[in-house]
């Protein structure tokens, strides 16, 4: 892999979460690689008033909690380029003082210095820190680069993501933005890509002619966790569906670009976002099913419901799950309807996506009574993977049908590193690619489609939103947005790829 040149790298939120478990956790795997630069460091800064010593420590124990198996001279070795700077993000001079940080730093990594920004903190600091690196001249440097990653989510509607990136591109060029979506870093979401447009036999049935449906779910078995605060102000649309969810749909439904440079994927990309339906307000009851936890009993344990959680409004109508039925209107994809859903505390945490293909015309097996759709699913994780579902004859006289899988699982390819996703993408921002970030252009869009949602939720208050108990699926009324009359139902995954249905291990 290409050396990535110097840097220091500056995170914005370094006492929070998102760092301990996944930013350093992230750059320590990389240094382990062998990936980071010949010279470099990293400064954390944040309101809380620890020292470099402290933050050290701190970190030290983060590694050690994501990676046990770390040999404590490695983990020292990198603790050692961590630096700490405390600061009110919202007091100007401190960037002043900031910048003298990162300077004195830049004698770590040479006269050429780089410098690289994460805004890991609440979305709601991001324009100000923006303008204030600005200020203080932190946006460029003489001789190298100065690039600045952040994190999701980017805006809380379209207008305030319109506002964003006119601040960011008051301060920075679009080429140093790096806006984050950790799903795009995952190895089987690129794998997508890879599926559709390295093998030529799935080229020609991706379309219309040949596909029935596509659902995508990406469920989770745990609840808002300690982020009540955070939740309330995003709900399942914001947090997955305007970001990941749409991701993953914008890889399956994407034309296959010129080349793979940067812009030519994203342009695919854009395209898809561009065709997504918008919904009517009067279509958001009947397209969309938005739920809410409530509370359960799951092995022997009594789970909260949603609206007794630690920072939650306890007539919160906030959703936890969103289900969501529509259409792309392109050539490809013109009629074939496209089923997303994704929840908290539901009984397993799967993200996948699966493609069912057209039945055939006319069924000559009739002693099987199923004439079931072939099936290919791309699992990204667990069980991260691939999965053919078609009918062979079961051995015997007659003609019985009976579903088969073929499978392909990652974990088979033994000796091959798989980097996380935060890995991946540092790395990436660090080697100046952004293909794997996302442009301006393609949040608004993204926006633009969940927007009548939000607003139809939030204009009209008889739009239902429906309780289901904590470990279940989902509020049941989800199964009749798919129900297409001819079968079709949600696949109910499991955590082994192969299985599916109501009754196995999750
Ligand atoms: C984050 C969301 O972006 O993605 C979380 O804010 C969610 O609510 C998480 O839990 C899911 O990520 P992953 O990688 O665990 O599927």
């Amino acid at each position: 892999m290409k050396k990535p040149e110097n840097c220091v790298i500056v995170i914005f939120g370094a006492s929070g979460d998102l760092t301990k478990r996944k930013l350093i956790p992230a750059i320590y795997d990389l240094y382990k690689q062998n990936n980071l630069p010949e010279r470099f460091a990293v400064l954390g800064t944040a309101s809380s008033q620890f020292d470099t010593k402290e933050f050290r420590q701190l970190m030290g124990e983060a590694i050690v909690e994501s990676d046990k198996d770390s040999p404590d001279n490695k983990v020292a070795e990198f603790t050692g380029k961590l630096h700490y700077f405390p600061m009110d993000f919202k007091n100007a001079e401190g960037y002043e003082k900031l910048s003298k940080e990162i300077h004195s730093l830049s004698g770590t990594c040479g006269s050429e210095c780089n410098y690289i920004y994460y805004l890991a903190t609440i979305p709601a600091l991001f324009p100000e820190i923006t303008l204030n690196l600005g200020k203080a001249g932190l946006n460029k440097s003489a001789g190298g680069f100065c690039r600045i990653i952040v994190e999701k989510p980017f805006g809380y509607d379209l207008n305030s993501a319109i506002e964003l990136n006119k601040v960011m591109h008051g301060v920075f060029e679009e080429d140093q933005i790096y806006r984050i979506d950790h799903y795009l870093g995952k190895e089987t979401v690129q794998n997508i890509m890879v599926t559709r447009f390295a093998n030529g036999i799935f080229e020609p049935i991706w379309n219309r002619n040949y596909i029935h449906h596509i659902e995508v779910t990406s469920s989770e078995n745990i609840g808002i966790e300690n982020r009540g605060g955070y939740y309330e102000t995003a709900g399942a649309l914001r947090d997955m569906v305007q970001s990941h969810l749409l991701r993953l749909v914008t890889l399956i439904a994407m034309e296959p670009p010129s080349s793979f440079d940067s812009d030519a994927v994203r342009n695919e990309q854009l395209k898809v976002l561009q065709s997504l339906r918008k919904l009517k307000p009067e279509e958001v009851d009947s397209n969309v099913i938005r739920g809410q936890y409530i509370s359960s009993v799951i092995n022997g344990n009594i789970v909260k419901a949603y609206r007794e959680e630690k920072g939650v409004d306890p007539e919160s109508r906030v959703e936890t799950y969103a289900a969501i039925k529509f259409y792309i209107d392109n050539w490809r994809w013109g009629s074939v309807p496209f089923y997303i859903r994704t929840g908290k505390h539901l009984p397993t945490r799967v993200t996948e996506a699966v493609i069912h293909f057209r039945k055939t015309p006319h069924y000559l097996f009739k002693e099987s009574q199923n004439n079931s759709d072939n099936q290919l699913i791309l699992r990204i994780q667990p069980d991260e993977g691939i999965l053919l579902k078609f009918g062979m004859k079961e051995p015997g006289s007659g003609f019985k049908v009976h579903n088969v899988s073929m499978d392909f699982h990652y974990k088979d390819i033994t000796n091959v590193y798989i980097p996380e996703a935060y890995e991946r993408l540092i790395y990436d921002c660090m080697v100046g690619d952004s293909t794997l970030f996302l442009r301006a252009d393609a949040v608004e869009e993204a926006w633009k489609f969940v927007e009548p949602i939000q607003k139809a939720w939030t204009d009209n208050g008889s739009v239902k939103i429906y309780g289901y108990p904590a470990g279940t699926w989902g509020p049941d009324v989800a199964d009749k947005l798919i129900d297409g009359g001819d079968n079709t139902s949600w696949r109910y995954p499991c955590k082994n790829l192969a299985d599916d249905g109501i009754y196995c291990e999750l």
